[in-house]
């Protein structure tokens, strides 16, 4: 008879019980429950991977790199979330709307707050380097009912595809950055340049490890937008350019049907083009059930 009959001792087969009953014995909360759910999963993953010891090694190794790249300007875990579409995940889970409301996407990490509040019609590009873009859109409820006084924030990257904030000298400060309200009709307007898209960093650990695989990283053409109105749930988003080649394959799954902007050429300018982009966006009001 065993000494101690009702031990899980820790066996190839049973490895995942074993922890998991370990954890059952502390006080249970949210945090044990969700360690008990992800030691199984990687459990499972682990035998149906079967490292080498060797393989291991370079998994806590790379791991360990991933934690080394991380300083005050640079979250190398959030690259890693964001490449393997869980930022997203979570963003889609925690922001669930009606089909017909402009769906939200993650901020990302080249917001600044206190941009400037501008005049509807005001040129947010202070370089002017680029091909001129004047959007023009309306903020609406889900009845169609335009929303008038709304904030309208935007920001975007250049027309190299850098933000301001990443090249503070060479682009002018707040570059590319407005807060506009909406007029009476619900409507704004404001020039800038066209952005372009970008790779997400290539240069540590995540960028190189998924590089080697030559799994896509870059980010189509995209414009950023947070909007607020009085009794209207904020929407944070992304206005992506519909004729970008890398539309189907956003390196940060942000790219929704509703989220697909057509980006109007002006004919007969071929040296410097105008560009036009007309867009609605649709809020929910707070009180509206989240989609399931
Ligand atoms: C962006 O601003 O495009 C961005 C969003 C999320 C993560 C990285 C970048
Ligand atoms: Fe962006």
């Amino acid at each position: 008879m065993s000494v101690l009959p009702d031990a899980v001792f820790f066996t190839e087969e049973n490895s995942a019980l074993a922890v998991a009953e370990r954890l059952s014995k502390t006080e249970r909360t949210r945090l044990s429950d969700a360690l008990i759910a992800v030691v199984g999963q990687v459990h499972t993953i682990i035998k149906e991977i079967r490292p080498t010891p060797e393989e291991w090694q370079q998994t806590i190794a790379f791991l360990t790199e991933v934690g080394h790249a991380c300083d005050d300007k640079r979250q190398e875990w959030v690259l890693l979330a964001d490449l393997l579409g869980l930022s997203a995940l979570v963003e889609d889970m925690n922001s669930r709307r009606p089909p017909s409301a402009t769906q939200n996407t993650v901020r990302g990490p080249f917001y600044r707050p206190d941009a400037p509040h501008l005049p509807l019609g005001a040129n947010i590009s202070l370089d002017g380097v680029g091909e001129p873009l004047t959007v023009t859109g309306i903020v609406q409820g889900l009845d169609g009912f335009p929303l008038a006084g709304a904030m309208v924030e935007t920001w975007q990257a250049n027309s190299q595809g850098f933000y301001e904030n990443q090249q503070p000298d060479l682009q002018p400060e707040f570059n590319l950055r407005g807060v506009f309200t909406t007029d009476a009709d619900g409507r704004f307007h404001y020039k800038t340049v066209k952005s372009a898209g970008y790779s997400v960093p290539d240069d540590g650990p995540v960028g190189q490890l998924l590089g080697r695989i030559g799994y896509p990283l870059r980010r189509p053409a995209h414009l950023h937008f947070i909007i607020k109105a009085a009794g209207y749930q904020p929407l944070t988003t992304h206005v992506f350019d519909g004729g970008d080649p890398n539309v189907r394959e956003d390196a940060l799954f942000g790219v929704k049907h509703g989220l697909l902007g057509h980006f109007r050429k002006s004919a007969g300018e071929a040296a410097a083009p105008n560009w036009a982009l007309d867009f609605t966006f649709v809020l929910c009001p707070k009180k509206v059930e989240a989609r399931r």
